[in-house]
């Protein structure tokens, strides 16, 4: 399939050939790199300002003349992949895994010796792009291989690939999923169309104009690139656990947040392709897959005729696109995987609480094998700020939504996002988010300090006006409230059995195992023969609790 695509994109029609040779790909000859390399002068025809900027970004298609298919070939050369940012992060960087081992590149641990580094990165806030920033300093002045090429992937080749560029003693190849013009308006994302592939099946190619002495960028954007027929080389094989990736991208624009100015429109992968990898992890030994999106609710397999009419949204939240009518939804696939792999524990992450229709509830109520935890992001309790935010619900709905789930799941385990200190967030605001907190009750949050992030609506329209030291104290505020809410249902589980799938063995303690309870909680109990193996499913009795883990006597092997 990958050669495949290769030999479509070799044939493809350059700009630099239209430019200087006409257009006529089949008659044309094949051209190799010169000796000395690429220069930027080859790419560049004098004139147009759209030339001028080949200077600064040459494209990957402008080389496609250059290159044959062996300058593809790893042959041996090695690669070290470093991953920072969300799961979906981790998910991607097993599909670049997957390609770069197609084409004869090797992993290898040892960052300074490596022929290739990569790096998936995320631009969330502030601190996660300065993180990176150092990394790849550290990477140049570590490396004893002088002819070492770093690739950044990710979300900060969209958001600062022209300061990455830039920093040529630093990075070699730029590869991100879509090309954000400066500062898209709502309708130019929205009506987004640039067809293409996303840039990872390009990586083999970027590493040999990178080797071949130039800087490489793609970071084009797909509307329907999900990689379905890429079959991820898994990193957590130990564990029996795994990601599947099954939709790509945001259309939501929440005011604060860059990812749809990263990942690119929403788009979801064919049903089918989802089920048949679902039930090769199965066959592979599989107990736990998460499903991964960044708004994996929001999954709509378009492919597909069935019209799914207005029992896809809870009543009352808001959208700001049209709302999306037919294809398969959500509900659907959670029930087609859920029959396709019924030992298998079905998660998912990371909704948007928009999408949790009751028939969703009830299916997660109805099947054994669809894990009674639900992510629920709120990111504020508090009406002005989730209107600033542009979250598309008030408390009173949210609060509504978590009664009717909990009259469905009435143990369900919840858990969420928070951000401190948003623009214009007061004190008031930020004590009605504590007492969200409270009401609610999670097993775990994840809590941000506010960081403003450029591109987005926040960044146009409002002040980042919270102190940091603010933010910091309302961070910590937060922390602790859910802690303390988190402890009370942990507690409550004591004396209670529970089947905990088996993922590791524990650090501190090599006779003890741990793992997870159907709602999520990280419990440890002791496994000193190692009777129960890494993806086999325990009955423990739960005897300690702290706010964050669970401690259990093993009862015996068990079933979902
Ligand atoms: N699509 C998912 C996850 C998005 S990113 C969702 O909506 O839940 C994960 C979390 O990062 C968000 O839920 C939000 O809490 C946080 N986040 C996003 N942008 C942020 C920013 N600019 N500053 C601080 N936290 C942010
Ligand atoms: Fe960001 Fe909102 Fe989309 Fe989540 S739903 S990725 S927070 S825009
Ligand atoms: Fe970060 Fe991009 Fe994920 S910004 S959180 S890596 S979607």
């Amino acid at each position: 399939m990958l050669r495949q695509w290769w030999l479509r994109g070799a044939t493809a029609c350059s700009q630099f050939s239209r430019a200087h040779s006409g257009c006529n790909t089949s008659s044309k000859p094949k051209r190799s790199i010169p000796e000395d390399g690429l220069q930027l002068s080859d790419f560049i025809k004098e004139g147009t300002k759209k030339q001028r900027m080949k200077q600064i970004i040459p494209s990957i298609e402008d080389t496609k003349e250059y290159l044959n298919p062996e300058d593809l070939r790893g042959n041996g050369r090695t690669v070290c992949y470093v991953t920072y940012g969300c799961q979906m992060n981790v998910s991607d960087m097993e599909i670049v895994r997957s390609i770069m081992t197609q084409y004869g590149f090797v992993e290898s641990e040892k960052r300074e010796k490596a022929d290739v580094v990569l790096l998936m990165t995320c631009s969330i806030r502030d601190g996660a792009e300065k993180k990176v920033w150092n990394q790849l300093k550290l990477i140049r002045s570590n490396s004893v291989n002088k002819s070492q090429i770093v690739g950044v992937l990710g979300c900060m080749a969209e958001r600062v690939r022209h300061d990455l560029l830039a920093k040529r003693n630093l990075v070699n190849i730029v590869a991100g999923y879509c090309r954000c013009r400066p500062r898209p308006s709502l309708q130019e994302h929205l009506n987004f169309n640039f067809p293409g592939p996303d840039s990872y099946r390009d990586l083999p190619r970027l590493v040999a104009v990178a080797a071949g002495g130039s800087n490489a960028i793609n970071v084009q954007l797909s509307l329907d690139e999900t990689y379905a027929d890429v079959q991820p080389i898994r990193v957590d094989a130990a564990t029996k656990t795994a990601f599947i990736s099954i939709m790509r991208g945001c259309d939501n624009m929440c005011t604060y947040c860059v990812v749809p100015f990263t990942r690119g429109r929403e788009r979801s992968r064919p049903i089918e392709s989802i089920v048949d990898e679902v039930r090769r992890l199965r066959d592979d030994g599989y107990k736990q897959i998460t499903l991964l999106g960044q708004n994996v609710n929001s999954y709509r397999d378009l492919t597909m005729s069935p019209s799914t009419s207005s029992e896809d949204r809870v009543p009352g939240f808001k959208t700001v696109y049209k709302p999306k009518t037919g294809g398969l939804t959500f509900t659907s696939l959670l029930e087609q995987v859920s029959d396709a792999a019924p030992e298998v524990r079905f998660r998912f992450t990371s909704p948007h609480p928009k999408d949790f229709p009751m028939q969703l509830i009830e299916l997660i109520a109805s099947r054994p094998n669809l894990c009674k935890q639900l992510h629920l992001p709120a990111q504020s309790g508090d009406d002005d700020t989730l209107e600033r935010m542009g979250r598309g619900y008030t408390r009173d709905l949210y609060l509504r939504l978590v009664d009717d789930i909990r009259k469905i799941l009435p143990n369900v385990f919840l858990t969420s996002d928070f951000i401190a200190g948003f623009c214009g967030e007061t004190e008031q605001a930020h004590q009605n988010t504590l007492s969200l907190i409270r009401q609610v009750g999670y097993s775990f949050c994840f809590v941000f300090p506010y960081s403003m992030r450029g591109k987005t609506r926040a960044h146009h329209r409002l002040a980042d006006d919270v102190p940091e030291e603010v933010k910091a104290q309302r961070h910590l505020d937060l922390t602790t409230v859910f802690r303390e809410e988190a402890l009370k249902l942990n507690q409550a589980l004591v004396g209670t059995e529970q089947i905990v799938l088996r993922e590791g063995t524990s650090r501190r303690d090599a006779t003890y195992s741990y793992g997870r309870i159907d709602g999520g909680v990280k419990t440890v109990f002791p496994n000193p023969e190692d009777i129960v193996k890494p993806g086999q499913y325990a009955k423990v009795l739960i005897t300690e609790a702290n706010s964050q883990t669970l401690r259990a006597h093993l009862i015996g092997e068990a079933n979902i």
